[in-house]
């Protein structure tokens, strides 16, 4: 078995508009990240041109973050195309149904790792109470995680994505086996700005409470020096490791 080293817990998201931006940080940060993550935005633009570049750009792996939600006949037909694509993980939003996300994983055919997107990172304890969520949900977001990271695994996913404060309680409840990813990484050496995320941690706490991976991306992409950045955050995951 490869060891996992530092860089390889680092997914960097293709949060750009076009194929051109996406090609050159791909050549930039191969090196540096174990895997590129292409999302909405990216995929809306170019399509699966931008998997085959990477895949013909080595052996990186690859995220196809599209989070899903919709009727399960049509998560289970858009999951059998992604399942085509020959990438390792994608997404589907846990907070709708359990059909939905059955539908997803029968999709997938076993031949792609699928994702619950549990609660995103950029949400508040507010948004819950307005959501008419219920009250509990609001005032202790984790037990909203910990439901659907429930729904997640009796589903079939592979894992969820969460924030890095509850990792811990998922890996104790599911088991080690049970993916984790983690956005919502603002590293203690870089800059603290928190941008649009809620509920942030820091490279090495979530490594340490038990994430697989973590999303990484504005404090890599708009970094004056992206490739220093990267290596900079493997050096604090290389300190708990
Ligand atoms: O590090 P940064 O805040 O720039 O990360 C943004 C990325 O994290 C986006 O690609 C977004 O889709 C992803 N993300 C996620 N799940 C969340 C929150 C953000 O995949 N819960």
């Amino acid at each position: 078995m490869i060891m996992k080293q530092a860089k390889d817990y680092i997914i960097f998201p293709l949060d750009v508009s076009s194929l051109k931006e996406a090609k050159q940080f791909v050549k930039l940060l191969s090196e540096h990240v174990g895997m590129f993550k292409v999302g909405l935005e990216l995929f809306i633009s170019s399509g699966p041109e931008i998997i085959r570049h990477i895949k013909d750009c080595g052996s990186t792996r690859i995220f196809l973050d599209l989070k899903l939600h919709d009727i399960p006949e049509t998560v289970f037909r858009a999951m059998e195309s992604i399942a085509n694509l020959g990438v390792a993980f994608t997404t589907v939003h846990c907070g709708e149904s359990k059909e939905m996300l059955k539908a997803a994983v029968a999709g997938s055919k076993g031949r792609v790792k699928v994702l619950g997107v549990t609660v995103l990172t950029s949400v508040s304890s507010s948004d819950i109470h307005a959501a008419g969520l219920r009250p509990e949900f609001a005032s202790d977001m984790s037990m909203l995680v910990m439901q659907r990271a429930a729904a997640a695994r009796d589903a079939g996913c592979s894992g969820v994505v969460c924030s890095g404060f509850e990792v811990g309680m998922i890996k104790e409840k599911f088991g080690q086996g049970f993916t984790v990813v983690t956005p919502g990484i603002r590293s203690s050496a870089g800059s603290m700005k928190k941008d649009d995320q809620q509920r942030i941690t820091t490279p090495a706490r979530a490594i340490q409470n038990g994430s697989d991976y973590l999303v990484i991306g504005r404090p890599i992409r708009d970094a004056k020096n992206p490739q220093e950045a990267a290596v900079c955050i493997a050096k604090e995951i290389e300190t708990v490791l």
